[in-house]
């Protein structure tokens, strides 16, 4: 990984600003943050209480400290200080990065850098320490929203099931035709991954994804994709699929854990079982993040709680046949995880505060790799503003001329975003549908912030 100036490499158009009252960025920083340190505080406050060892309640009590002060300085628009070393190279790249910024306050930065430099810094308060290093103060909450999906779990798991083990004895063009319809629903199913409607939920014969497809609830929610990209890559994995080609992967640079997760493993599993990739490599973070984001354990956790459902979800109701489609589903998954057709991929880039505009230049290494694939998934909001730049586009410029370096033509990268719309940049829309969305709010983009809507946008850096 290498350092780079933080001016270079990036989008020409200004990042949103925690300093723009109509934005989400400021209400992000006014209204989440300090909502988030209460929360990391009161759960290592509380894992602290647990304890016996005094040197590790010691180290407890510090990191509550710094975290509240941490909130203190945020609330009180202080500047953000140079974050300590704690032994790792990125914290290098967000001091020089902070200094180049000239040291801002909490209410006037760019809203990317800042947000993201709240979990380095946070995370920099439990690397140095004996017993604390590896602890997630977010990890028990993400369990629980886990927990809570239960019943969405159990019934993707029975038409997962369905759905991989059906028969292919149809005509070609209707094989060709059902495959597509099942790739479209598998792929919403992955986007809409942390609100997921049920309607939305694939079925296993032609004429039931027919009327699936024909839906109302199917409708309504394709209705919220505002671009919606998804034809050109079924095209793409299909061909290579047709060619021949024996080793075809498939890299998806994970969002949140728990439910979403799930659902990644849903589209995973089923593209590895149709054989439209023949590897799936996922992409974690390496240090808590954004509260919700996948860190490997997490990953081994919901194989874990797959395996031993009852125990897991403390569900003693599940019938027996819920309890095997579960089970069906960690011994497929675990399958593909030991088979090494899944695997897990780290790489602290995911992590550093810029926008992957970088990526070539920082990166490079991972970028080679990621150019071999077939296609990379990028999920959910953070990722998207980190392609786009957090940028104040016009809604109207082309996706690929706002990821940069990645939607060149020969980028060698075949980039596609699934998100779910959580904050303010939004590129590649019609001419006219954002102020159709803002309505009589013509000052912010306040449509965008919920998650209501979508955005599924795809450039082939390999055509
Ligand atoms: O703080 C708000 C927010 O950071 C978003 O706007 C951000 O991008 C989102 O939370 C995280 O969403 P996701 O998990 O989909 O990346
Ligand atoms: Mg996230």
């Amino acid at each position: 990984m290498h350092a780079c100036v933080a001016n270079s490499h990036s989008a020409p158009t200004a990042p949103y600003r925690t300093s723009d009252q109509t934005s989400f960025a400021y209400v992000s920083a006014r209204d989440r943050w300090p909502v988030i340190l209460t929360q990391a505080i009161d759960d290592v406050f509380r894992t602290t209480r647990d304890h016996t060892d005094p040197e590790k309640i010691a180290e407890g009590k510090r990191i509550v400290e710094k975290l509240a002060k941490l909130k203190y300085e945020v609330q009180h628009d202080r500047v953000l200080s140079p974050i300590e070393d704690d032994g790792a190279a990125d914290v290098k790249i967000y001091n020089d990065e902070l200094e180049q910024l000239g040291s801002p306050k909490w209410f006037n930065v760019s809203w990317l850098y800042s947000e993201c430099y709240l979990y380095r810094r946070l995370h920099s308060f439990f690397a140095p320490t004996k017993y604390w290093r590896d602890y997630d103060p977010f990890h028990a909450q993400k369990n629980s929203t886990f927990r809570a999906s239960l019943a969405a779990v159990v019934e993707l798991a029975t038409r997962y099931k369905q759905i991989v083990t059906a028969s292919h004895d149809d005509k070609e063009e209707v094989e060709v035709e059902k495959e597509k319809l099942l790739f479209t629903e598998m792929m919403e199913i992955c986007l809409w991954g942390n609100a997921t409607d049920l309607s939305l939920l694939t079925s296993l014969t032609y004429e039931d994804i027919q009327k699936l497809q024909g839906s109302k609830a199917r409708k309504d929610a394709e209705a919220n994709i505002l671009a919606n990209d998804l034809p050109k890559v079924f095209e793409v994995l299909r061909k290579a699929k047709e060619s021949g080609k024996v080793s075809r992967r498939l890299d998806i640079v994970l969002d949140n854990s728990g439910f979403e997760l799930f659902v990644d493993l849903v589209l995973a599993g089923y593209l590895l079982e149709e054989k439209l990739v023949t590897e799936v490599v996922l992409h974690p973070k390496c240090m808590p993040w954004f509260v919700s984001d996948v860190l490997p354990e997490d990953f081994t956790d919901l194989l874990a709680a797959l395996e031993d459902p009852v125990a897991y979800f403390n569900a003693s109701e599940l019938t027996e046949e819920q309890q095997t489609g579960l089970k069906f589903l960690h011994s497929n998954w675990n399958g593909f995880y030991q088979s090494g057709q899944i695997r897990l991929r780290e790489d602290r880039f995911w992590t550093l505060p810029g926008s992957y505009w970088r990526l070539p230049a920082v990166a490079p290494e991972l970028y080679e790799e990621l150019k071999t694939a077939e296609l990379v998934v990028f999920k959910g909001d953070l990722n998207y503003r980190k392609l786009t730049g957090d940028a104040e586009w016009d809604p109207t410029t082309p996706f690929e001329e706002a990821i940069g370096p990645l939607g060149k033509k020969d980028s060698g990268m075949r980039t596609l975003a699934l998100r779910t719309c959580k904050a303010d940049v939004v590129v590649g829309l019609p001419k006219g549908k954002d102020e159709e969305l803002r309505g009589e709010d013509v000052l912010s983009r306040k449509w965008g912030w919920s998650g209501k809507w979508a955005v599924v946008q795809f450039w082939d850096g390999k055509a």
